[in-house]
């Protein structure tokens, strides 16, 4: 099959094309990098000329609402209309457990792309996962602030973005479900801990300081596992230590 891989080059989306690729498919992969601005949507329609599936990946680092759902309504919107357009069977767009309980930031964002991708009459999947392995490595960078690093409090099932990968190959190259289904990983571990371990793992010495994600009930939902999947289409097998063994 033809499929497109929106970022591409992302932590998740780069897996993606390396799945997709082994198991012998055509990609075509839509980035900034690789000429395709999905905010703008310039020249979407040609590129997703014989497409069959679309797995969308991307993603913007601002834990603003406004700027999250202005991105993530745009994004989504140029890419479904291209999909119309050139006859794409089936949007698929990566997602994250628990987001409408905590619906502030960057995750209000993720709502509205979430809206979009079902009012649109696209046949779609929308396939939610916990936090990857390599959020926590994520948040060595994403978290500094001065000479300290922010940690959420956050109770987390973390599942390596390899394993996301290949459940999304896996439906891309599938019937869509209509539906929104979960992934989520072998465990439950305290974010704060992962970013400590990662931390050790890599030499970072930075103070680690927990903070809530969110104010008031938003952060204690995320702090008591509002972001743990309980209904899962199914569950990833790699551990965190196993990951972190594999990265060392
Ligand atoms: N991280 C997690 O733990 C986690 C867990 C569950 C779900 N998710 C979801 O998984 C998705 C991917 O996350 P990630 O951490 O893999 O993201 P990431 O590493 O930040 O990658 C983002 C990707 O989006 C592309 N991109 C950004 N702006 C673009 C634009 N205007 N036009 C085209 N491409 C654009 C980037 O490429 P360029 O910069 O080259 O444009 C890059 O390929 C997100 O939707 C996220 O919500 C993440």
């Amino acid at each position: 099959m033809r499929i497109a891989v929106a970022g591409a080059t992302g932590a998740v989306g780069s897996h993606v094309v390396t799945e997709l690729e082994k198991a012998g498919h055509e990609v075509v992969p839509l980035a900034r990098s690789t000429g395709a601005d999905l905010r703008t949507g310039a020249g979407l329609v040609e590129r997703l000329e014989g497409v069959d599936a679309l797995i969308d990946c991307i993603s913007i680092n601002s834990m603003k609402a406004e700027e999250s759902r202005d991105f993530f309504t745009a994004t989504t919107t140029n890419m479904i209309e291209a999909e119309r357009k050139v006859g794409v069977a089936h949007h698929v767009v990566l997602s994250i457990v628990g987001i409408d309980k905590v619906p502030t930031g960057y995750y209000q964002g993720k709502v509205a792309q979430e809206r979009v991708v079902r009012e649109a009459g696209q046949p779609y999947t929308i396939l939610r996962a916990t936090q990857f392995h390599e959020f926590a490595e994520q948040m060595l960078v994403r978290g500094k602030v001065g000479p300290f690093l922010m940690a959420p409090r956050m109770l987390s099932a973390p599942v390596a973005a390899v394993e996301v990968a290949q459940a999304l190959v896996e439906l891309g190259a599938g019937e869509p479900h209509h539906a929104t289904i979960e992934l989520t990983g072998p465990e439950q571990l305290e974010m704060v801990d992962m970013i400590r371990a990662v931390a050790k793992d890599r030499g970072v010495t930075s103070p680690i300081i927990p903070v809530p994600l969110g104010l008031g009930a938003a952060a204690k939902a995320v702090r008591n596992g509002d972001l743990v999947s309980k209904r899962a289409w199914r569950v990833g097998q790699q551990t965190f230590r196993e990951w972190r063994r594999e990265r060392r």
